[in-house]
C-alpha cells in the first residue's frame, strides 16, 4: 500500500501538470485579426493555382498558427479591417509576430507590391496545403503592380 505522503505528492504533481496543460486562451490581444483570418479560411475554397514554386524549408520548426495569422495580416503595415490590399506600393514588406515572420517582394524588378488581402490569403492557404508545418517559401500568382510576388515564412 502507498504511503499517504507519496500519494499526496503524486496528486500534487498531477494537479500541477493539469494546470499547465490547460488551454491558455483567452489570447484576445489580436482578436479582430484572428477572427478575420479564421472566417476567411472557413469561407474561402482552396485555390492551388494561387501559389507556385513552393519550398517547404524546415517542416520541423514550430511556427505557432496564431502567430502566423497575426503576421499574415500585418504585411504592408496591416491589411486587416478596412484595408483590403497592400497599401502604399512598397517594394517589399516584412511582418513578424513572435514565432512567425513573413517577407514579401515582387518578382519583377521595379514592380511594387499591390496584393489584395484575398489573393494573399489564398496564396498562403495554398502553400500551407503543400507545407502544413514549419518554414516555407513560394510565389503568389499576381499581387504586384506588374507580375507575381515572392514570399517566405520563417521562424525568426
Ligand atoms: C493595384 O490594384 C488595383 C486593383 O486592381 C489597381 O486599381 C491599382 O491601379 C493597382 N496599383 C498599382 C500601383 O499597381
Amino acid at each position: 500500500m502507498l504511503p499517504t505522503s507519496l500519494l499526496r505528492a503524486f496528486l500534487l504533481a498531477a494537479t500541477a501538470t493539469l494546470g499547465t496543460a490547460r488551454p491558455s486562451w483567452p489570447h484576445f490581444t489580436v482578436g479582430q485579426e484572428h477572427v478575420e483570418v479564421l472566417s476567411m479560411r472557413a469561407a474561402m475554397p482552396l485555390n492551388p493555382a494561387a501559389v507556385y514554386d513552393v519550398t517547404c524549408v524546415d517542416a520541423s520548426l514550430r511556427i505557432v498558427f496564431h502567430d502566423e495569422n497575426v503576421a499574415q495580416l500585418s504585411i504592408c503595415g496591416g491589411i486587416s479591417g478596412s484595408n483590403t490590399r497592400c497599401a502604399g506600393g512598397p517594394q517589399s514588406t516584412e511582418a513578424q509576430s513572435a514565432s512567425a515572420k513573413f517577407t514579401l517582394a515582387p518578382v519583377t524588378p521595379g514592380a511594387v507590391l499591390n496584393i489584395s488581402k484575398v489573393r494573399w490569403e489564398q496564396c498562403v492557404r495554398a502553400a500551407r496545403a503543400i507545407c502544413p508545418t514549419g518554414s516555407m517559401a513560394g510565389t503568389c500568382r499576381g499581387g504586384a503592380s506588374n507580375g507575381d510576388v515572392k514570399f517566405s515564412l520563417e521562424k525568426p
